[in-house]
């Protein structure tokens, strides 16, 4: 019987024939880290709703949802017409647009602890911003970040990543205070030890949208109060979260109203932006107030080619209206749910040491065994993280691919909208013959 890897160089011809060609052209042949891959990625033609397809004719159920961005399934029908229609209309105006009102009106009905924003182009820019409105705002430098926590690729996001960091100066770093995810007293003891922190910056469900969750509700109440108490900002990004957790993001979900969140992925619906919100006098710190000495040396200053642009601003507004007002998320949940249930019953048939847990649309698996609730896993992230990176785990993703199912990543299963009872079966009858394949290539 071929292996798990012989199959996958078997399936994908096309796929190994364009990587050769973009290895000339890009490091890895790839054009973002997470899709390198060995012995080479898979290139995609086309999504529709919950499925994708490859250049060798493949179909895939996708779990990668646009790292995330997908809530509403490949291509939607609303967000296509809203984007080919403002296409006609133009793409870039230089200048303001009804457009990016709207897409504003929306985010903030959806989140009430947003005041005022501005609008970027990713992820990465709104939590640099969100850093720099913290800095500006406080007078202070330094900001707390929690360890393996994502806020993109900047240089202060890059503090305390499990990456090494060639190319970013050892000055940024020392305004960096790296502390353990999701143990408030460190927290507080580098609030107390540090009289020139600005702010807080985390993903508010653990790293990587959970797959290192914490005790949420408490752990966020916790520090929402003692960022209350010392005057530290306090910076949720949701660019994951975002209108997945909840309708309102992890906000919402947990009622914590945080004084600055950032947003990217589903915010622009499937097309490139981001966006910085929250409190009106920190997001005030960008606005003129035609006093030459604030607007000369204490505004935040805030250009951006592409900041509001009416593509992503249709796009947005469609997604996050539609968010509002009918049922996707729960459509989306249920179905996560389905899965995070099936996925945890065949490890358990098959008795593979492991586990499914996550919330709302966000399932990861471990292999590994832990008795959690399912739902927010209390294994040591250590070893989360080590499970996470052996060949069985990639053994795993290939296998899957092999069988039609793609996931975010190594371990995760970011589900949508358009995922029915139809996408579960068939990924769960996937998952269950690559596990057993995995068995017979003696990873596990
Ligand atoms: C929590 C979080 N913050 C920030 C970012 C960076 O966003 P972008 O890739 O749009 O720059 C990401 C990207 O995955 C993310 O997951």
């Amino acid at each position: 019987m071929a292996t798990i890897l012989e199959d996958y160089i078997a399936k994908h011809p096309g796929s190994a024939q364009r990587h050769l060609e973009a290895s000339k052209l890009f490091p890895d042949g790839v054009t973002h880290d997470t899709r390198y891959a060995q012995p080479f990625p898979l290139y995609m033609t086309h999504g529709e709703g919950p499925r994708k397809w490859d250049v060798d004719g493949n179909e895939y159920v996708d779990y990668v949802s646009g790292h995330g961005a997908l809530l509403l399934g490949h291509s939607h029908p609303a967000i296509a017409d809203a984007v080919s229609k403002q296409v006609l209309r133009g793409t870039h105006l230089g200048a303001s647009t009804e457009e990016e009102v709207r897409w504003a009106k929306a985010i903030k009905a959806l989140m009430p602890s947003i005041e005022k924003l501005r609008f970027h182009s990713s992820g990465t820019e709104a939590t640099l911003m969100a850093m720099r409105l913290a800095r500006a705002y406080t007078g202070k430098d330094k900001i707390i970040k929690l360890q393996d926590h994502f806020h993109g690729w900047h240089d202060y996001a890059m503090a305390g990543s499990d990456r090494s960091a060639p190319g970013i100066p050892e000055a940024s770093w020392g305004t960096m205070v790296v502390v353990p995810s999701g143990d408030l007293s460190a927290v507080e003891d580098a609030i107390k030890r540090d009289p020139d922190i600005a702010a807080i910056i985390l993903e508010p469900t653990g790293a990587h949208y959970g797959q290192l969750p914490f005790d949420t509700p408490n752990y966020l109440k916790g520090l929402r109060e003692l960022t209350a108490q010392n005057g530290v900002v306090l910076i949720f990004d949701e660019v994951v979260t975002g209108f997945r957790a909840s309708p309102g993001g992890a906000q919402v979900r947990y009622g914590i109203s945080p004084d600055l969140t950032t947003m990217a992925k589903i915010v622009a619906g499937g097309l490139p932006g981001g966006a910085i919100g929250g409190k009106a006098d920190i997001i005030d710190m960008i606005a003129h107030r035609n006093d030459p000495d604030w607007d000369n040396t204490h505004r935040v200053y805030h250009p951006g080619t592409f900041n509001g642009n009416p593509l992503s601003a249709v796009a947005g507004a469609t997604a996050l209206e539609m968010i509002a007002s009918q049922p996707i998320n729960q459509q989306a949940d249920a179905m996560a749910a389905k899965l995070k249930a099936g996925l945890n019953e065949v490890l358990n048939r098959l008795e593979i040491p492991g586990h499914a847990h996550g919330i709302a649309s966000m399932i990861h698996v471990v292999l590994a065994d832990c008795d959690c609730g399912r739902e927010i896993c209390t294994m040591s992230h250590a070893k989360i993280s080590e499970t996470t990176a052996s060949p069985a785990v990639t053994a795993m993703k290939r296998g899957l691919q092999n069988r039609g199912v793609d996931i975010m990543g190594r371990d995760a299963f970011l589900v949508s909208s358009t995922h029915t009872e139809k996408e579960i079966d068939q990924t769960l009858n996937a998952f269950q013959e690559t596990m057993t394949a995995v068995r017979a290539d003696g990873l596990i």
